[in-house]
């Protein structure tokens, strides 16, 4: 059976990385729920120069997929909103400190924090991709607190070593391996040693 993932994008700077996941993951047949909450809107317009609409934004436009299920961030019923409702894991890509210090109070007030909140209890698979520099101490203590809650906090801190060429490149490092995380083949980067 293929796995079933929830990618939410947050208002993090870097929202090509959320793009990019949603692209790769869908390439490789994964069944996707997507929620882009306000702030991500706001990012993707100055980053991605792309106006998205908020309760049904168009995600063939945004990032070349179809058959994607959406859910905006407002509506607590949501299937994702329980742990009765089957998925392999959750990703947040990228992951503002403001979702991140959300979820690691358990103090969130939509269903993109709800269904992270969710996952860590289900004990599924939560990777977080935090883009923030530099990082206070609030920041780092928030980390290692879902750290140890079972989250994968995986910075979009890109590594050098397989030789990237472009931006593309540096973007596929990280999203390469939120793939790895919940076990999805992938070859969007050569591999240390292949
Ligand atoms: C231009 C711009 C860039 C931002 N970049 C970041 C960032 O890199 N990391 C971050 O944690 N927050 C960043 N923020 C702040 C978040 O967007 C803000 O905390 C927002 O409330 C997050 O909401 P959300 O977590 O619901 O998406 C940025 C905001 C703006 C306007």
């Amino acid at each position: 059976m293929n796995k079933r993932i929830i990618l939410a994008i947050t208002g993090a700077s870097g929202a090509v990385y959320g793009r990019r996941t949603l692209q790769a993951l869908a390439a490789e047949g994964v069944e996707l729920w997507v929620s882009i909450s306000d702030a991500a809107r706001v990012i993707i317009r100055n980053e991605l120069g792309m106006n998205l609409e908020r309760d049904n934004p168009d995600l063939g436009k945004f990032a070349g997929v179809k058959d994607v299920k959406y859910v905006s961030p407002h509506c607590a019923e949501a299937p994702p909103a329980s742990g009765s409702f089957p998925v392999d894991g959750m990703a947040i890509v990228p992951c503002s400190m403001s979702t991140l210090g959300a979820i690691a109070s358990g103090h969130g007030d939509n269903l993109i924090h709800r269904t992270a909140d969710v996952t860590l209890k289900e004990r599924r698979t939560l990777v977080l991709v935090p883009r923030e520099s530099p990082l206070s101490a609030i920041h780092l203590e928030n980390m290692l607190r879902l750290a140890r809650a079972g989250a994968i906090i995986l910075p979009a801190s890109p590594g050098f070593y397989h030789g990237p060429r472009s931006v593309d490149d540096m973007v596929d490092f990280i999203v390469s391996r939120v793939l790895d995380a919940f076990g999805v083949e992938n070859s969007l980067v050569r591999r240390w040693g292949r």
